[in-house]
């Protein structure tokens, strides 16, 4: 991706929330009232058309067949993330961690985070983005959120987080939604192995996809085309994980894997049966995996512990 411009692809993850977020109140998965702020006047126009009752039908079919299956995914995980998140928060946990935030608003319109110390981590110029337009609907930005630039590719969390007040003694739920596809395994390596060594009780929520969309190994609807499509945003996806090796991939740097679905399940566990009906992102996942409990026996802890005795 190139830094000195804001993330298309976080501009179209705002484009999705918004649309779910124009529906009815008694239809929608979520309401993110932030989202519509973020997007360009195009498709401001297409969140307006989409809440008049024909033209919504022919909104969302045209964007499905631009990108199939990406609005579906991206509203039935956003929901998923948003409930594995509640359930994490009623257990001790006092911070949260948004790597990868771009316009994500959980901060802002989740109400269980009410009381939690947020960190949200991105680019610069995402974070100086994000904060010119969210501070036209919200003057004042929770001070309980505090802002951390990074580049994963080439700078280490520890540090940058560390400055901004994280406390690496106190458990913590890191979210990483739509962001490993977009690193190097080197980078995607160092953040797992620095969630493994938080205090016990961490947790982190993060989306991979399918390695087999990326070397052609799979085939999956839509996935060249959308290889394609990133490609040409200046936001090539790099990364991928074989589903079959993500519990000894994560055990390897130090987390235990508490659940792995594909877009096809999530969206069956959201839209139900009307889940049958939507196709493509079957490539797209979302994880769950906690921090070793002791005698689980997390080498980074170890290690860690060690370098501070
Ligand atoms: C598809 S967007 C997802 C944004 C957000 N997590 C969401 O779900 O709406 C990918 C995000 O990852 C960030 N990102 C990608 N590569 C990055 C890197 N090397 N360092 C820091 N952030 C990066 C982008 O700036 C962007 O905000």
């Amino acid at each position: 991706m190139k830094q000195d411009q804001p993330s298309q692809t976080a501009e179209y993850m705002a484009f999705f929330r918004a649309m779910e977020s124009a529906r009815p109140a008694s239809q929608r998965l979520f309401a993110d009232v932030f989202a519509v702020h973020f997007i360009r006047p195009s498709l401001r126009r297409a969140v307006w058309l989409s809440q008049r009752p024909v033209l919504s039908h022919l909104v969302n079919g045209y964007t499905d067949r631009r990108l199939p299956g990406a609005r579906t995914s991206a509203i039935a995980r956003t929901r998923l993330i948003d409930d594995t998140l509640g359930a994490a928060l009623r257990e001790d946990i006092s911070q949260v961690v948004i790597l990868g935030a771009g316009f994500d608003c959980r901060a802002y319109r989740l109400s269980v985070l009410g009381r939690t110390r947020l960190f949200e981590v991105d680019h610069p110029t995402m974070i100086a983005t994000k904060l010119a337009c969210l501070r036209e609907v919200l003057p004042n930005v929770p001070d309980r959120v505090r802002f951390v630039e990074i580049d994963f590719n080439h700078q280490r969390l520890p540090e940058a987080l560390t400055r901004a007040g994280f406390q690496g003694s106190q458990p913590a739920v890191f979210l990483w939604e739509g962001v490993t596809n977009y690193l190097t395994p080197e980078a995607v390596d160092s953040v797992l192995q620095y969630v493994a060594g938080c205090a016990a009780g961490s947790r982190i929520i993060f989306t991979y996809v399918h390695a087999g969309v990326l070397n052609g190994s799979v085939s999956f609807a839509g996935g060249g085309r959308l290889l394609r499509a990133v490609a040409r945003l200046n936001e090539p996806w790099t990364f991928g994980l074989f589903p079959d090796h993500l519990a000894a991939f994560l055990r390897e740097r130090g987390l235990c894997l508490d659940g792995d679905l594909s877009a096809q399940q999530y969206r069956r566990q959201y839209f139900g049966a009307a889940a049958q009906g939507m196709k493509g992102y079957e490539f797209y996942h979302v994880a769950m995996a906690h921090v070793r409990r002791d005698g689980e026996g997390s080498a980074a802890r170890v290690a860690r512990e060690k370098s501070d005795a």
